[in-house]
């Protein structure tokens, strides 16, 4: 499958008075054409910061010190500036979890979304912008766009701000999107809906998604391939299904056991024991050791590479996990 975007090792590390905050600590990361990768984990596990490194909006005291990110094979880290704006506005955009901070509130959507379109193509007039505005607000589901065009965003419903989101980022037809818990504040009908949207972007435009969350459910919905991070590493990577099926990592297990779900009785949640650690302070040898159940003495020593596990599912493609446990069944690499 081609490649779309490359993450190398990155690190992207932020300098603080107390001491240096290790928050995406050797990232690799690769999304194919035209396909929805899941990025998942816990609050504080660097989620965020490897979007925003992505985009290099990082801000001081934080800074990528190494790696590399290539886009379609050229290193985004040689940009700067005027180059990384154009890229920021062509081929990736992004959507955040509240629409609200990026909405300007005093513009109707209407006048937002025709702008962002006049920004991109010169060469329209303002009523064939606003034709297009209403396109877009038609394929992202807006009802009555005619009406919800002059609407002002706090007149709007969460979902439908999520909306006019999706479709600002739709504006330049980019290649890469990356939505970072685009659906967190979201009722589940209304999260729901959302993602299905972008599915059908990705399908019916060859878009691939970054999507960001810290819960496997929304990934189990959309995701063709599924990266967990813990305290800025990546723990487990999989298909989707593959995941689900042969889960290799005790931290992916415990999220997995915490996806909520309503029984018979009651709604009962697991909690994994115990905080993602100080990334200032981080534990000696496998940083999720002191939560783990299955920890052996040998974890509180050294810090496990990434093993290739041995998939389950028929073409799953690769399958890794950072855990002695799978020391024993990794499977070599012929090549
Ligand atoms: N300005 C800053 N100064 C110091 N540390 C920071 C700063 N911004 C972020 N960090 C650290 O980077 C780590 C990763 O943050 P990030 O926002 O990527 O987490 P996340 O996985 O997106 O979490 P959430 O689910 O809460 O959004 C955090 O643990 C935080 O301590
Ligand atoms: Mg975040």
């Amino acid at each position: 499958m081609d490649e779309l975007l490359r993450i190398n090792n990155l690190k992207t590390h932020f300098f603080t008075k107390k001491g240096v905050v290790p928050a995406v600590d050797g990232v690799s990361i690769s999304v194919p054409q035209s396909s929805v990768i899941g990025v998942v984990g816990e609050s504080g596990c660097g989620k965020s910061m490897t979007a925003m490194s992505i985009m290099q909006l990082v801000q001081k005291p934080g800074r990528i010190i190494d790696g590399s990110i290539e886009l379609e094979g050229e290193d985004l880290l040689k940009y700067s500036g005027d180059n990384m704006r154009n890229i920021r506005g062509n081929k990736i955009s992004m959507i955040f979890q509240e629409p609200m901070t990026a909405l300007n509130p005093v513009y109707t959507v209407g006048r937002q979304v025709t702008e962002a379109i006049r920004i991109h193509h010169h060469d329209i007039d303002k009523e064939e912008a606003k034709k297009m505005a209403l396109d877009i607000f038609n394929a992202v589901g807006i009802p009555e766009p005619d009406r919800r065009f002059n609407s002002y965003p706090h007149q709007l419903s969460g979902g439908l701000r999520q909306r006019v989101m999706i479709g600002m980022a739709m504006v330049c037809n980019p290649r890469l999107m990356i939505a970072d818990e685009p659906t967190t504040a979201l009722d589940v009908t209304i999260e729901a809906q959302i993602l299905f949207l972008m599915k059908k972007l990705q399908e019916e435009r060859g878009t691939s998604i970054l999507l960001i969350t810290h819960n496997l459910g929304v990934v189990a919905e959309i995701c063709d391939y599924v990266y967990v991070m813990y305290a800025g590493k990546v723990m487990e990577q999989a298909n989707t299904f593959e995941l689900f099926k042969n889960t290799s990592h005790q931290y992916t297990e415990g999220l997995m056991k915490s996806i909520p779900k309503i029984t018979a009785e009651k709604e009962r949640l697991y909690n994994i024991k115990g905080v993602v650690p100080n990334l200032m302070k981080l534990p000696k040898g496998c940083r999720f050791c002191p939560r783990c159940e299955k920890a052996m003495p040998r974890c509180f020593m050294e810090e496990p590479p990434l093993y290739k596990v041995k998939t389950v599912v028929e073409n799953a493609g690769e399958h890794y996990a950072r855990c002695f446990l799978c020391e024993s069944s990794e499977v070599m690499n012929d090549d």
